[in-house]
């Protein structure tokens, strides 16, 4: 058995959870759900990232501890998991003794090394973005972006990790990995950046400035860099575990690509003598009015309320089908709403409806066995080999949104089968071949509802388990085994009805 280890990013616990952060849970849940289904043994990690100067900053204002204010926070943030399906197989917390164990070993361990150094610095220093500034992050004219709030001028004493000496390490490994970055451009994005020196990083901050945070192990009165902290939550969780780390792949927005991720992250590991993950998978972001969504923006509309009145598959379908990993999407209630009205309520939902009802009025709710083959059904059964060979692949690569597409032009070729069968006339016709062409209609269209079902489990699981359950169907524990043409069904005994997608209730009229 595989072993497969898959992490998002920790959230901050500054503020509430909203759709970035739901989106990046269920991307990665699906991707942690296909592995599962695919026979891996999978371990999923996802948490909070509760050190730093905003958690503090927040937390003055509210008059609570930081310890107060993220344990309140990031219950939130958990709360939110069972809300959306997320198998996730562990929870990560900064403030847990289990990671600030590990970051204070790794810290020494660099300290004793030599990688880590004392050093003066002079500079420019953003607090909201808790860094250290350079001639090059300014405007053309001179100010400073609208992103770095205030800045001013300050001398400190602080701890130094040596990053630049593995510029050309890290150039090279990227090189010899053409895909740890996906989507591949965002790779080319990396090496572009790098082909400017690096800094070394600065990876302490004075107590006096800021108290929240991890003690270097070797000077008390400094706290550690909340990004240093931060990454070394997906080491940490499982440094207890043996044959976890490293993880196959990190998913996270393309906003903490550059440079966390795509080069303190690397450097970190190599320079502790820990093996590099297989991949960091970079995905875009929601945008409102072609902003990016976050609770700061205010966004009238909490895009999370979809969840109470919609259900959870539903917002994990519209999440998946419409965003491709990598790009950008626009969220509105609209297209949500066209989603669910069109694809789930009415494609999916119907070829549930008809497959029940059919059933129940024509073959007194016992599935038959199909026993004509006519070009109808050589069509759909070609149809079916042909989705099965591309939607695979498609998500082997992330594709998601495409593979969802291909699975509903199946969805629908059923229900135009079903058009072209007629069974409700057939069910009128008393001729031995249309009662074979009936019974074989029904039988195919329960057939193809199960085939396209096994293709929806791990965006939609609790549809997927429902639809199994009115065709009377236990799928068997090779998710592959599933997706052959045959004839499972023959002889299931079907449910009275399904109401999967229930239409919106309209907005009551003024
Ligand atoms: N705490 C850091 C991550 C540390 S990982 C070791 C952080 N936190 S965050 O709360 O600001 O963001 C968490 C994740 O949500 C990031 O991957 C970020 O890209 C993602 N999103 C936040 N807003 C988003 C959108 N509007 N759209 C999609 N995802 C975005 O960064």
């Amino acid at each position: 058995m595989n072993s497969f280890y898959i992490t998002t990013a920790i959230d901050y616990v500054n503020g509430s959870p909203h759709l970035g952060h739901a989106y990046e849970k269920v991307l990665t849940d699906v991707i942690a759900r296909y592995r599962r289904m695919m026979g891996d043994r999978v371990h999923f990690l996802t948490g909070v990232d509760e050190h730093g100067q905003k958690v503090q900053q927040s937390a003055r204002k509210r008059g609570v501890s930081p310890q107060q204010f993220a344990d309140e926070v990031s219950a939130e943030f958990r709360a939110l998991l069972p809300k959306l399906n997320i198998s996730n197989d562990d929870f990560i917390r900064t403030t847990e003794p289990r990671h600030k164990r590990v970051v204070g070993e790794i810290l020494q361990r660099l300290f004793d090394q030599g990688q880590i150094y004392l050093a003066e610095y002079k500079g420019f220093y953003s607090t909201r973005q808790e860094q250290f500034l350079q001639e090059k992050d300014r405007n053309p004219d001179g100010t400073w972006p609208e992103i770095f709030g205030e800045v001013t001028e300050i001398t400190e004493r602080n701890y130094f990790f040596k990053l630049k000496q593995y510029q050309d390490w890290l150039i090279g490994h990227l090189t010899a990995h053409p895909h740890f970055i996906f989507p591949s451009f965002r790779q080319k994005q990396v090496l572009e950046f790098l082909k400017e020196p690096l800094n070394d990083l600065c990876i302490s901050r004075p107590r006096e400035r800021l108290e929240w945070g991890i003690p270097l192990p070797f000077a008390p009165d400094y706290v550690t860099y909340v990004w240093f902290d931060a990454l070394l939550n997906y080491y940490s969780a499982v440094a207890d575990r043996p044959g976890v780390w490293p993880a196959n792949w990190h998913v996270i927005g393309k906003d903490i690509l550059v440079p966390p991720h795509a080069v303190y992250w690397p450097i970190m590991l190599h320079a502790a003598g820990l093996p590099l993950p297989g991949g960091i998978i970079a995905h875009g972001w929601w945008l409102q009015s072609g902003a990016k969504m976050s609770k700061s923006t205010g966004n009238a509309l909490n895009p999370l309320d979809l969840v109470t009145e919609f259900g959870a598959d539903a917002f994990r379908y519209f999440l998946i089908r419409e965003m491709n990993v990598g790009q950008d999407s626009e969220f509105t209630r609209e297209q949500f709403l066209v989603r669910y009205n069109s694809e789930l309520a009415n494609n999916l939902g119907n070829l549930v409806n008809r497959t029940l009802n059919m059933t129940n009025r024509f073959a007194a709710g016992v599935l038959p066995a199909a026993e004509v083959t006519e070009d109808p059904e050589r069509e759909l059964h070609a149809l079916w080999a042909a989705t099965r060979d591309e939607v695979l692949p498609l998500w082997a690569g992330f594709q998601f949104h495409a593979a969802l597409e291909r699975t509903f032009q199946f969805v629908t070729a059923t229900n135009a089968y079903i058009e072209k069968r007629a069974p409700w006339k057939l069910g009128k016709s008393a001729e031995a071949k249309d009662q074979a062409l009936l019974r074989t209609s029904l039988a195919t269209m329960a057939e193809a509802l199960r085939l396209a079902n096994a293709l929806l489990r791990a965006v939609m699981p609790t549809a997927h388990d429902r639809i199994n359950a009115v065709i009377g169907h236990q799928p068997g524990a090779d998710w592959q085994a599933e997706l052959h043409w045959g004839d499972r069904l023959t002889g299931n005994k079907v449910a009275e009805a399904l109401v999967l997608f229930p239409r919106p209730t309209p907005p009551a009229k003024a």
